[in-house]
Order: C-alpha cells, then sequence, then structure tokens
C-alpha cells in the first residue's frame, strides 16, 4: 500500500483564509483500506483532525495528532428510475466538480449549490446552503468511518439531524465519524428552485418546468462572482457568521428602530440577515491590520495577506461585540475552529 504520511506538514493551502499552521503528521487516504489502515496505525491517545479544502476553518494553531484529508474520488451514478436518479460521490472529490457533472448529466437537484468552495465530503457536515436550497434537500445518505473501531456505517438523511448550517457530525457525534461518502437523489425533469430574489428576477415568467440546472448554475456563478470573493484571489472562508435567528418580538422591535434591516420569518422565530447588521454596524470594507470585512458582502471575513490567527480573532471579536451593543443580537461564527 503506497500510503504517505507526511510529517510538519504545512497547511497553508489546506485553510482558504491562508493562516499559517502545520499539521504534526498529515494523512490523504486514496481508498477506504488505506483510511482504515491510517486509523489502525495512528496513537489512539492523540487527537485526530479531519479537514477537507479548509474552506470553512480557521486553524488557531499547530495541530498535534493526526491530520486526515480525504482524497478518495469518484462520482458516479449508483441507481436509477423514470424520475430520478442516484448519485454517488468520494468525500474527497472537489463539490463544484460533482455539480458540474450533474448539471451537464441534465440531471437537476445541485444547481442553486454551484461554485461553493470544499469537498463533497464536507458538505453534509455544515449542511451546505445557498440560493434557497439546502444539502439535506438532495442527499439520500452518507457513508462514514467510525474513528474508533474503523467500522462503516451509512446514515440516512433523515438521521442525519440536518438544520441550518448543522448536522449531527458537528455536534451531537462531533470528532466520532469521518465522512468517507455521499449518495444524492436528484431529479430527471427540471423542478428548479428559483424561489432566491435575483434567480426570481432572472427567470420571471419562465413556468419552473422551462427553468433548466443549467441555466440556473449560470446565473448562481454570475450571483456569486458578483458578490463573493474568490478564495483563490482573496482568502477568506465564506460567510463568517451565521444569520441569527431571533424570537418575533425582537425581530419586530429591531425592525421599528431599523426600517431597512433585513429580516426572514422561519417557523422558530425571524432570521436576520448578519451581512445587513454587520453593514449598518459599520464594518463593511472595514480593516483592522491584515483582516477585514469585504467590501461587496460585510459577512465574509477576508485576509489581505499576511494575517495570524489572532488577527482573525480579533476582528470578529470586535464585530460580534459592535453588532451586539448596537442591536442586542448575538453573531455566531460559522467556521469550525481547529484544534
Ligand atoms: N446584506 C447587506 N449587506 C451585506 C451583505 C448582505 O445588507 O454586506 C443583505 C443583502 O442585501 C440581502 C441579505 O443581506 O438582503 C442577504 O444577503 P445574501 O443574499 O448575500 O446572503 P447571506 O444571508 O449574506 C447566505 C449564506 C451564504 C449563501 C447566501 C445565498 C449564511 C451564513 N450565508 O448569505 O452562504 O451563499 O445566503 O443563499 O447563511 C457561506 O455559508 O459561507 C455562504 C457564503
Amino acid at each position: 500500500m503506497s500510503l504517505v504520511l507526511q510529517y510538519n506538514a504545512d497547511l497553508s493551502g489546506f485553510n482558504t483564509l491562508a493562516l499559517p499552521a502545520r499539521a504534526a503528521c498529515l494523512a490523504r487516504p486514496k481508498t477506504l483500506d488505506e483510511l482504515e489502515q491510517v486509523l489502525a496505525e495512528r496513537d489512539p491517545q492523540s487527537p485526530v483532525y479531519v479537514i477537507g479544502e479548509g474552506s470553512n476553518l480557521v486553524i488557531q494553531e499547530d495541530l498535534p495528532g493526526l491530520t486526515i484529508a480525504l482524497a478518495l474520488d469518484g462520482m458516479l451514478k449508483v441507481r436509477e428510475t423514470d424520475q430520478h436518479v442516484w448519485v454517488a460521490a468520494g468525500a474527497g472529490v472537489h463539490w463544484d466538480d460533482l455539480v458540474a457533472w450533474t448539471v451537464e448529466q441534465g440531471w437537476q437537484g445541485l444547481e442553486n449549490l454551484s461554485l461553493i468552495p470544499g469537498t463533497a465530503g464536507a458538505a453534509p457536515f455544515q449542511n451546505i446552503g445557498a440560493y434557497g436550497v439546502e444539502l439535506a434537500q438532495v442527499l439520500e445518505q452518507v457513508t462514514v468511518m467510525e474513528i474508533a473501531t474503523g467500522k462503516v456505517t451509512h446514515f440516512p438523511a433523515g438521521e442525519c439531524d440536518f438544520a441550518y448550517r448543522d448536522s449531527r457530525f458537528k455536534s451531537r457525534d462531533k470528532g466520532r465519524f469521518i465522512i468517507t461518502g455521499i449518495e444524492l437523489k436528484l431529479n430527471r425533469q427540471a423542478q428548479c428552485n428559483i424561489s432566491y430574489g435575483p434567480l426570481q428576477q432572472c427567470f420571471a415568467g419562465l413556468a419552473p418546468g422551462e427553468v433548466t440546472a443549467a441555466a440556473v448554475r449560470e446565473q448562481v456563478i454570475a450571483v456569486r462572482q458578483s458578490k463573493l470573493p474568490d478564495p483563490a484571489v482573496l482568502a477568506n472562508a465564506g460567510s463568517f457568521f451565521k444569520n441569527p435567528v431571533v424570537s418575533t418580538e425582537k425581530a419586530e422591535a429591531l425592525k421599528e428602530a431599523f426600517p431597512q434591516l433585513v429580516a426572514y420569518p422561519q417557523q422558530d422565530g425571524v432570521k436576520l440577515a448578519a451581512g445587513w447588521l454587520i453593514e449598518a454596524a459599520g464594518w463593511k470594507g472595514k480593516q483592522l491590520g491584515p483582516v477585514g470585512m469585504h467590501r461587496d458582502q460585510a459577512l465574509v471575513l477576508v485576509n489581505h495577506g499576511g494575517a495570524t490567527p489572532s488577527d482573525v480573532m480579533a476582528l470578529a471579536a470586535a464585530v460580534r461585540t459592535d453588532v451586539r451593543q448596537r442591536f442586542g443580537v448575538q453573531l455566531e461564527q460559522e467556521p469550525i475552529v481547529l484544534p
């Protein structure tokens, strides 16, 4: 088996915020057997960290123990009916390669999730979502390997505790499993979701059946590119905070004081646009040392070059405090912090 472990490995290419960090030991298993071997041969007393492309990560300091960046690839159609197609992908597949491939086949379901950075395996971890669609809506099952035992299990989507940017893998089972693959259920006939404002405008007058997944993908890419910085050009980890959900009373009081407030009613309260709160607090385009909140999307924290984790945390704390003092709303960080 050609398993190569890298010691004292540079992780600057494994986190899109481009923070300097090293892993005591980095493994890049390409098969389930290799992953099992890595787990079996590790020091069971040392921590294990699993990373994808690091697009939703703040690495605070060097990682001790074992860091695993899965290189399991492969995308294939596993079964089909007249209506649906089931597609499987290895955890290491670049997410947008999977979206592009399915859309090229004429299969519908992933187009709103176009261009989200990261891997297929990371997608269920935080239930990626954009432009009116969440992964949970198209996911059939997740395949995992238990770190302690090497046992492989499949979890149907209904057992994954999916919620807004959340899953069992991020909450109650944190650190227990490694996601090794996903299976998605896609449609043969387009039933695209164009409920998101800019998509609605773009496809106004067309019936849902007249909008193709390819056309939606094209629009989503255009919207993303107009608002969100490409991490390859300007280091960032996407939205740095979640959109907070507050009580209806709290939202009404805020709306009275700030009529422009962007708010979306939910089953369990009202979701506020964190980007609006941060912009209204004056942080859009503002820098604190080498880091800042992006000039086109105040929710995205960017590294203009040479930032350390403390720079990131200092800006995040300043924004959080300011928003809390002005609006009485607590912002919760979206990216995972390691170690
Ligand atoms: N807004 C502002 N100022 C800003 C940014 C946004 O006023 O600087 C307002 C916009 O005008 C809009 C509202 O806030 O009315 C929502 O903005 P947008 O549609 O850009 O989306 P978002 O709520 O800021 C969320 C996701 C994104 C996802 C978009 C599109 C979260 C934390 N973020 O952002 O996901 O792409 O919706 O669906 O839920 C990510 O998670 O990393 C991410 C980029």
